[in-house]
């Protein structure tokens, strides 16, 4: 095992650990022969990992502006200590919510200290290049009322969609995400004609830039979201520090990504899995041709049953993030009600058996249509060799 890949670890069995406390330990961050992308010898000793990142983490995306500071003050309350946020989120308003619901956690005692919670945020594919990332990364911190985050991860690879100059940060405040879902469409950038050699180059300036934060302590873990194999390899060849701590991507039994998956643990680079639950983007026509919504399947709410007792109920949306998190992956779901919010952490006092995690990850057959993969939102940019 190479050194980069010692940190990596196995998620607790049932029996070891009952708590959302229970802690991932990040890889290491480590010098790479840029010219030859290769690890450092391996006579340098690797160093104990410093970064713990909770196997459990509160997703914020789609909150609601109103809802996200409550809703985070909440989740910190039940006892989640692990916040994952984006520069995007909620249209830029997410991340001052979950700046002051961190305050109000202070003030209120219910963490002694920030160096308690580990906060992820993610860079905005707007403002790809080393100044512009640079910036972005400053207006989070702003914006978060934090001098460093744990985490700090380049949210998509490709660059806007549109090929169009970045903004700077603050023109782009009143821009609404919405609006930038609907001027980024990946065919507007196929049309735009950015090659790929240029999109690659420009995102490793934004990893430069992330390098940079990670060196000067902004950042204490930088991280890529949405990465394939392919932009992995690639951006390693520029890198001159590797592996990044995660890669955060969409992960559910309809796309489980197992090559991807195994790859990055290979690696030693974390997965996390987002929309584990199966995301909030889906449509009512969407999850008709899937044969039906993930939590509705008809193995996992058997599973569900079966392991289920007088004295404790397992629920589906449990049986599907211990899916997950039996895969290895990190998982940080979303919910609004503090009902879900308690039982989205209870995941670590059953276990799934090897048959019952192959019955759920068949369920990746249903989603492959005539049409191709009938997912949500990465494979159509897949298909386009997007970015
Ligand atoms: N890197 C990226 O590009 C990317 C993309 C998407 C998401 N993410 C991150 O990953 C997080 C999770 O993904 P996601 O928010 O898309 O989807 P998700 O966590 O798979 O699903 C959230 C949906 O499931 C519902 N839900 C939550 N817990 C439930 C339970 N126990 N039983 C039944 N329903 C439940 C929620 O509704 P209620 O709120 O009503 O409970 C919400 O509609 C995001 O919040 C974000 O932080 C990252």
């Amino acid at each position: 095992m190479s050194q980069s890949n010692a940190a990596f670890q196995s998620v607790p069995a049932a029996s070891d650990a009952t708590s959302l406390l229970c802690c991932a330990p990040l890889p290491n961050l480590l010098p790479i022969n840029a010219s030859r992308g290769q690890a450092a010898p391996p006579d340098q000793p690797a160093a104990q990992s410093t970064v713990l990142m909770p196997w459990v983490g509160y997703g914020t995306y789609r909150l609601g502006h109103k809802h996200a500071r409550a809703a985070v003050l909440a989740a910190l309350q039940t006892g989640y200590r692990h916040i994952d946020t984006a520069f995007i989120y909620g249209g830029q308003t997410t991340e001052l919510q979950v700046g002051k619901a961190i305050a109000d956690a202070l003030q209120q005692g219910i963490v002694a200290s920030r160096e308690e919670i580990f906060v992820t945020t993610k860079q905005w594919r707007e403002y790809h290049g080393y100044e512009q990332s640079t910036k972005c990364l400053d207006l989070s911190l702003e914006r978060l009322g934090l001098d460093y985050v744990d985490c700090w991860m380049m949210h998509w690879p490709g660059p806007c969609w549109e090929h169009k100059p970045p903004q700077s940060p603050e023109n782009h405040d009143n821009q609404s995400q919405q609006t930038l879902e609907q001027n980024d469409s990946p065919w507007a950038h196929a049309k735009a004609g950015m090659g790929q050699s240029e999109m690659a180059q420009l995102r490793s300036e934004t990893w430069r830039a992330m390098e940079d934060a990670y060196r000067c302590g902004k950042a204490r873990s930088i991280a890529v979201s949405n990465f394939t194999i392919q932009h992995l390899q690639t951006l390693k060849q520029t890198a001159t520090l590797w592996p990044p701590a995660v890669n955060q991507i969409e992960c559910h039994p309809y796309y489980p990504q197992s090559e991807l998956v195994e790859y990055c643990q290979r690696e030693g680079i974390v997965v996390q899995a987002y929309a584990s639950l199966g995301g909030q983007d889906g449509t009512k026509a969407k999850w008709k041709k899937l044969g039906g919504k993930l939590m509705e399947s008809a193995p996992v709410v058997d599973i569900s049953k079966r392991l289920s007792t007088a004295q404790r109920t397992v629920t589906p949306g449990q049986v599907l993030l211990r899916w997950a998190l039996q895969r290895n992956c990190v998982i940080v779901p979303k919910t609004a009600s503090l009902t879900r919010m308690s039982e989205n952490a209870r995941v670590f006092d059953f276990e799934l058996s090897q048959q019952d995690i192959l019955q759920i990850t068949k369920l990746e057959d249903n989603a492959v249509g005539d049409e191709g993969r009938l997912c949500w939102r990465t494979e159509p940019l897949r298909m386009l060799n997007f970015s």
